[in-house]
């Protein structure tokens, strides 16, 4: 258990400096945040230091920025959209790794709010620098991780600076993912089953294995059942398969054995184009030249009884190719079964990313028990490994 921003004693946030990790790292369309869910999901932890008069000071990092500062990676215009979302300005530290930023700091009045340039503008933040963690550490009396997205990136910002700067705490977001994600692993409400999707099974093999042991079943889609058609001797035609894995997906069918769940049928089409020509066949009449696209609509059906009958269902990848219809029929058929599961009570776990993305696209984000705001890092969570941003942080 680790430290938590609610555990300190508000009189101690009264005037401080409050250095927040957020995962700001939101999609920017024409210069403007195009997705808030991120922005969003960390407000209430800026709002609670705020209403107790600490000085908000955030740090993010935005995309893959390479070689040092790149406007196209700037964070400003999320600072825009976020003083709209607070109703108050947010400070620009445009380097806050300076002197100035610093005193920039220092001269927020209480409940004030600040946001630095992407801290990947600096090359010692991926390399965990602790000279660039010391210069973050200056920006603030305490810390806070609130962003969940990035816990499983040990850089400066993330983890360097969680061991130089005292108390470092988690913020709500961060409590709230490892709350629903912890105990879905360790008490789930049984039947408990995973939806894996996704294009590749090498991705998804560390999680397939640490699934395997606490669910009742494990219920594939995506490309990434074709590997196992090819691991069963069936015909997968022109689909994404991946050859060396084939050998591990057989060994992983018998390790599974009835827990792991395939689709009966596909989508197939003669190309990964939204007008193409299409048919749905059984999983046994994938012809050459054709590829599998996403789930058919029968396997639809048989998936959506699974997730009616548990009591658990936490779901990581898209069931067909989501972002070329019609092949994101499937995925948003998982949708709406998980919705549908929820209101009769079962527990619906969404991780981040694509699948995150498709919750949003059928606008059923208000019902699910949880959805992550981390594709990567819900990812290693689920796989059992420890997250190097939450390590950091002080124990409880
Ligand atoms: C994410 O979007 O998953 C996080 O912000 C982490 O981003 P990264 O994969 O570039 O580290």
């Amino acid at each position: 258990m680790k430290r938590t921003l609610a555990s300190l004693d508000p009189a101690a946030l009264d005037g401080r400096r409050a250095l927040v990790r957020v995962d700001f790292n939101t999609p920017i369309r024409d210069g403007a945040v195009s997705d808030d869910t991120r922005i969003q999901a960390a407000l209430p932890t800026i709002r609670y230091l705020r209403e107790r008069g600490a000085r908000v000071i955030l740090l993010s990092h935005l995309g893959r920025p390479k070689g040092g500062p790149d406007p196209a990676f700037s964070l400003k215009p999320v600072a825009r959209a976020l003083e709209g979302m607070l109703g108050a300005p947010v400070t620009f530290l445009a380097d806050p790794t300076t002197d100035d930023a610093v005193a920039e700091t220092r001269r927020l009045p209480r409940g004030g709010v600040a946001l630095g340039e992407n801290t990947r503008f600096h090359a010692g933040e991926e390399a965990n620098d602790p000279a660039l963690a010391a210069r973050f550490a200056a920006l603030g009396d305490l810390y806070v991780n609130d962003a969940f997205g990035s816990a499983h990136r040990a850089h400066a910002s993330t983890e360097g600076v969680a061991r130089l700067l005292k108390p470092a705490v988690s913020g709500f977001l961060m409590e709230r993912e490892l709350e629903y994600l912890g105990r879905a692993l360790d008490e789930p409400r049984r039947p408990f089953i995973a939806i894996l999707g996704g294009a590749k099974i090498s991705g998804k093999i560390d999680l397939i294995e640490a699934l395997l042991p606490k669910v009742d079943e494990i219920v594939i889609g995506g490309a990434m059942a074709c590997t196992f058609f090819r691991a069963m001797g069936l015909e997968t035609g022109n689909s994404l398969v991946e050859e060396d894995r084939v050998e591990l997906a057989r060994e992983l069918l018998g390790k599974g054995g009835r827990k792991i769940v395939l689709p009966s049928g596909a989508v197939v089409g003669r190309e990964l184009k939204s007008d193409t020509e299409t048919r749905t066949v059984h999983r046994n009449e994938i012809e050459p030249g054709w590829a599998m696209y996403d789930i058919d609509p029968m396997t639809e059906q048989d998936y959506a009884a699974l997730i009616d009958a548990a009591g658990t269902v936490v779901w990581n990848g898209p069931m067909g190719v989501f972002e070329t219809p019609p092949f994101n029929h499937g995925t948003l058929a998982i949708a709406r079964a998980m919705a549908h599961a929820m209101g009769r009570g079962a527990v619906t776990i969404v991780g981040g990313g694509d699948s995150a993305a498709a919750v949003a696209e059928a606008g059923l984000e208000d019902q699910m028990t949880h959805v992550s705001t981390g594709g990567g890092a819900s990812l290693e969570f689920l796989e059992g490994k420890p997250l190097p941003g939450v390590m950091a942080l002080d124990d409880a």
